[in-house]
């Protein structure tokens, strides 16, 4: 039945969604670059995933996650960070956790023993365990031996270890933040020594996948540690907007076959949607991902009747933009000042005449340069605009927003 309880589009942040549209190039980042490799052995970098929020970023990792435990990998859960907490403990958990599917609370060994004592404390104590001077080494370092353990335990299982961090824009403390990219850093280039076929030593890397998931902002915060070694340890991707075909190819299954559904008298039936309702939910979300699941969300609810046509779309989205132009404005208001200046003065510039100068002279400024790293930050850390010959909008429904009187699509 064509009912809410079925409604397979989900708004909510989190969780993966049934209905999934593209970001195929991450998925096959995973599938055929870095999984292979760290089962090889060969080095990886960990992967940290931006963007602004609705875009998809958690969702990602998620399904890169089950993707991995029916692979058989060992994943932790979505480990996400709350604002100004202690990232260490979070961690440490969640190793712990790992070492366990590993089989190590098991094993007899005195080092062992001790070692999963050591990071037992630091998930309790955190940080505060370097200001208490405590014996042993720095809670990092405990970390890092533990995930070793790990690594080790996952050759002889052929698996892969997964970490997934999320919301790291959220780590507030330099101190903890350095730490904890020192400790999984050091995990993630730690090499130990295996014996190949035929007897010969040869080194070979850990089996350790590690996703860091986030706001453009902690790109900031993480590239300006001292000494950071960030950069050459993890590959940072800012995602864009999905693109429409991916939209299309998602809705596909609605409009072909159709979306199965428990029917009447415990059978199955399917929900088809038209064609043109589909164009009008990929028209009106922009590639948005999270206005993409509330478009179809609003869509089905709008009726009970087995075909979503392109007025239900259109009628389900009215009852959709309060909450659309909410989440657009959520992420204009995140920007700093300058930053938030500029997307408008572009906005107010038309499309042919997007060049920095033009762009610099509506915002006031007397020298274009002055305009300069503002510009270069949205492009590069946010990836809301392109700077090409003409400047243009990556994030549509920013543009959409700005430009035009979108969300209202009647
Ligand atoms: N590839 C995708 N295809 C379809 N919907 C998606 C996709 N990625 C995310 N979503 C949906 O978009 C919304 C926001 O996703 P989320 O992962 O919470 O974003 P972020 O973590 O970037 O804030 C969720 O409702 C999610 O179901
Ligand atoms: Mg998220």
């Amino acid at each position: 039945m064509r009912d809410p309880v079925e409604n397979p589009f989900s708004p909510g942040s989190d969780i993966v969604p049934e209905v999934w549209a593209g970001r195929t190039a991450q998925l096959s980042d995973w599938r055929d670059v870095v999984r292979p490799r760290l089962l090889k052995g060969l080095p990886e970098r960990g992967r940290t995933i931006l963007g602004e929020p609705g875009l998809g970023k958690s969702s990602l990792v998620r399904r890169i996650a089950q993707q991995a435990e029916r692979s058989g990998d060992w994943v932790t859960p979505q480990l996400r960070v709350p604002l100004g907490s202690d990232p260490l403990k979070l961690v440490a958990a969640a190793v712990l956790a790992l070492a366990a599917q590993a089989g190590l609370p098991a094993a007899r060994e005195r080092a062992i023993e001790g070692l999963l004592d050591r990071v037992q404390t630091v998930a309790a104590s955190g940080l505060s365990l370097t200001l208490q001077q405590k014996e042993g080494p720095e809670p990092h370092v405990a970390l890092t031996e533990l995930l070793v353990e790990v690594g080790r335990a996952a050759i002889a299982r052929d698996v892969v270890a997964m970490l997934h961090i999320d919301e790291v824009q959220n780590i507030t403390d330099e101190r903890a933040l350095s730490q904890l990219l020192i400790a999984l850093g050091d995990a993630i280039t730690h090499e130990i020594r295996v014996a190949a076929p035929g007897g010969a030593q040869v080194r070979r890397g850990l089996p350790i996948a590690v996703y860091l998931t986030g706001l453009p902002d902690f790109e900031d915060r993480a590239g300006a540690l001292k000494g950071a070694t960030f950069a050459r340890r993890f590959r940072t991707t800012v995602l864009a907007p999905i693109d429409d075909d991916d939209l299309a190819e998602a809705l596909q299954e609605f409009v072909l076959p159709g979306w199965e559904v428990p029917g009447p008298d415990g059978g199955r039936t399917r929900i088809r949607m038209e064609p043109d309702a589909a164009s009008a939910i990929i028209e009106i979300c922009r590639g948005e991902p999270f206005l993409f699941q509330l478009a179809g969300q609003h869509a089905w609810n709008a009726d009970r009747s087995p075909v979503i046509t392109r007025e239900q779309a259109l009628r389900g989205w009215r009852g959709a933009q309060r909450e659309a132009v909410a989440h657009v404005e959520r992420i204009l208001a995140r920007l700093p000042e300058r930053e938030r200046a500029f997307v408008e003065a572009m906005a107010a510039v038309p499309p042919q005449e997007r060049k920095l100068t033009r762009i610099a002279a509506e915002m006031g400024y007397a020298k274009v340069t002055d305009a300069g790293p503002t510009s270069q930050r949205l492009d590069t850390v946010r990836g809301i605009i392109d700077r090409g010959r003409l400047y243009s909008f990556r994030h549509r429904a920013v543009e959409a927003y700005l430009t035009s009187d979108w969300p209202d699509v009647s």
